[in-house]
């Protein structure tokens, strides 16, 4: 045991024993970046309007448990000024970006501008690299991209208007081919015939004005598997939606309502269960064909993988979300609590991953040189 002096009794230290007094190290300093493009828009104008609005809620959970956890934390909102978005970054100084921009402008392809901007300016921030970030959105690309590591995906083709044509046998689901949060997804999506597919094609490409993916409908159980960590991941445990309180006549699928439509009877059907009950083997099989898909995009430091386990036991990636959603009631935290990383230090794990990596490596490498020699920030 130590036993301190008091400081009344300690006798005072000579000149050449006194230090110079320690120095204070100020706390990190972190700014919270969040897309504000559901401010000006009409909900019924965006069909993504309910998944862009959650994002302000996820940025105040955030700055809140990393100021409890000692940082200095500063808001930024972001629309799709992005000079103003930089001069307000020069403001805050800040050693970190939390990046939590999910779009720009109502345009989820505009996602990767800000972690692009973070770069150039060499600010280290959270989450996966910009060009991850715009893969990761283009469905048929990933799509690819796992067939080629062979990682199970459903069969897909891509079609952009109402009357292309479709080799693939029914039911098939039909998703917007650049979005995500279920955005475009509706109880509609999951077709049995060619009029239904005609419709749901149409239904993206005029209110989306993009193309669609068209997909083997996987009829099985799915299951949300959330990884953290680079560049191996923790896998942490699996989530199941349990579809049972859905009306029968609705498909077995996670719909926009389900996900942002809080009450809903899609949301109230579609329950996410922890420590489903799964024949070991089998979640061992979908615990790796996340793990190698967060790898086959490229995930950095976390990310969450949906699956769909078709009853031949092959479990098929449907969706890879790098930044997946970081709300405190959202499948990553409740996994990552499930091993007892609560809410703080998950954020804060997070800000640490992004503080090592700094700007050295790869980042470090696209900064201006002046900025790198200079130690400035090329504002
Ligand atoms: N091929 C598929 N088979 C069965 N259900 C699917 C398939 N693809 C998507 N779904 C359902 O639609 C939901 C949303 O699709 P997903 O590809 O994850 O899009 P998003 O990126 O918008 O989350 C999934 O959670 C799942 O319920
Ligand atoms: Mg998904």
């Amino acid at each position: 045991m130590t036993v301190e002096i008091p400081p009344s009794i300690a006798p005072a230290p000579s000149a050449s024993e006194r230090k110079p007094p320690a120095r204070r190290t100020r706390a990190k300093r972190i700014a919270v970046l969040y897309n504000v493009d559901y401010e000006d828009a009409h909900p019924e104008a965006d069909p993504g309007w309910a998944a862009r609005a959650e994002v302000g809620l996820v940025a105040k959970s955030v700055a809140t448990a990393l100021a409890e956890a000692g940082y200095e934390t500063h808001l930024v909102p972001v629309d799709g000024d992005l000079p103003a978005a930089r001069t307000r970054l020069a403001e805050v100084d800040a050693d970190c970006a939390f990046n939590l921009c999910e779009s720009l402008a109502g345009d989820a392809r505009l996602e990767s501008a800000v972690p692009l901007v973070l770069e150039l300016l060499g600010i280290p921030f959270t989450g996966s690299p910009p060009e991850v970030l715009g893969f990761a959105l283009r469905k048929d690309r990933v799509k690819q991209r796992l067939a080629a590591a062979g990682i199970p995906t459903p069969a897909g083709r891509v079609l952009a208007r109402a009357d292309d044509p479709c080799d693939l046998p029914f039911p098939l689901i039909v998703k917007p081919v650049r979005e995500d949060g279920s955005v475009g997804i509706s109880r509609a999506s999951v077709v049995q015939d060619r009029e239904e597919l005609a419709r749901a094609v149409d239904t993206v490409s005029t209110s989306l004005r993009q193309p669609a993916l068209v997909e083997q409908f996987v009829d099985g159980r799915e299951f949300n598997v959330a990884l953290l960590g680079h560049p191996t991941p923790r896998v942490l445990p699996l989530s199941e939606i349990d579809f049972g309180a859905l009306p029968v006549e609705a498909p077995r699928i996670v719909s926009y309502d389900a996900k942002w439509s809080s009450g809903s009877v899609d949301d109230l059907g579609t329950v996410p269960i922890l420590h489903p009950s799964l024949p070991t083997a089998v979640a061992a099989r979908v615990r790796r064909a996340a793990a190698d898909a967060f790898r086959a995009v490229g995930v950095r430091d976390y990310g969450r993988v949906d699956v769909r386990l078709a009853s031949t036991g092959v479990p098929y990636v449907v969706d890879v979300n790098p930044n997946c959603d970081l709300s405190p009631h959202a499948g990553m935290a409740r996994a990552a609590a499930a091993v007892g990383i609560g809410y703080g230090s998950l954020v804060g794990l997070l800000v640490r991953y992004a503080l090592r990596r700094g700007t050295r490596g790869r980042d470090a490498a696209q900064l201006a040189p002046a900025a790198r020699s200079s130690g400035q920030r090329p504002l």
